[in-house]
């Protein structure tokens, strides 16, 4: 998959890509990356990419030009959705995540201040996606967000064992809790039934703790099913 990332600030993108498992996903050419400098497709002194808002109003708007230069410099090759973060969009679920994981190319827009030009939206957006009902003030957050949940599910990027134990890939549970190293800390025992070596009552014990978490935690998740 190619992911490209057009923003005012290629170094936030940049620093995520070159990290942990997005990294090693990278170096094995299971992914590729671009983060695109919007302000180098800005015309101007001050290559300016924002505008006060026609109607008036606070804050400042994204100008459509740079951003469809931006796009129209990028060879998108095969399937390509092209993913504007915002807090209209449609909420980001682990489904939309699988989804988004099929395609080709992810093209990301990222917008600051009071957000995109419209024009841009209708002209060229395929996915609006929120990632919460809260405003982020950096629509990379956002993005990285999305990316997160997304290439996880492309093939080899992580094993499909650990893929297969998580939350929402296997129905409505949140996770167990999980123990490692030492037995005790602050007092506090790792649970007897973790070291029995009993396979059965620890599946069974699991299974217990993920339905006392979702009940507690999401309760609306269970509700639903
Ligand atoms: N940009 C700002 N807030 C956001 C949100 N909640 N989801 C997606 N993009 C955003």
């Amino acid at each position: 998959m190619n992911i490209s990332v057009i923003t005012l600030f290629p170094e936030i993108i940049e620093g995520y890509f070159g990290c942990s498992i997005m990294k090693r996903a990278v170096e094995k050419g299971l992914i590729s990356y671009r983060a695109v400098d919007l302000k180098l497709f800005a015309d101007g002194r001050f290559h300016r990419c924002d505008d006060y808002p026609y109607g008036g109003g606070a804050g400042l708007v994204m100008k459509p030009e740079p951003f469809e230069k931006a796009l129209l410099s990028l060879r998108c090759d095969g399937k390509t959705a092209v993913v504007y973060p915002t807090p209209s969009g449609k909420p980001l679920t682990h489904e939309k995540a699988l989804g988004l994981a099929r395609y080709d190319g992810l093209v990301f827009l990222c917008g600051r201040y009071e957000g995109i030009d419209q024009r841009i939206i209708d002209l060229y957006v395929t996915e609006e996606i929120s990632v919460g009902d809260y405003v982020l003030s950096s629509g990379e957050v956002a993005s990285l967000v999305i990316i997160d949940a997304v290439y996880r599910h492309i093939d080899g990027v992580i094993s499909g064992e650990s893929l297969k134990e998580e939350s929402f890939s296997d129905g409505p549970l949140l996770e167990y809790p999980q123990y490692t190293r030492p037995e005790v800390f602050h007092g506090l025992r790792v649970p007897e039934i973790l070291l029995s070596g009993n396979h059965g009552e620890i599946e069974k014990w699991r299974y217990q703790k993920r339905v006392e978490k979702t009940l507690k935690n999401r309760p609306e998740l269970i509700d639903k099913k």
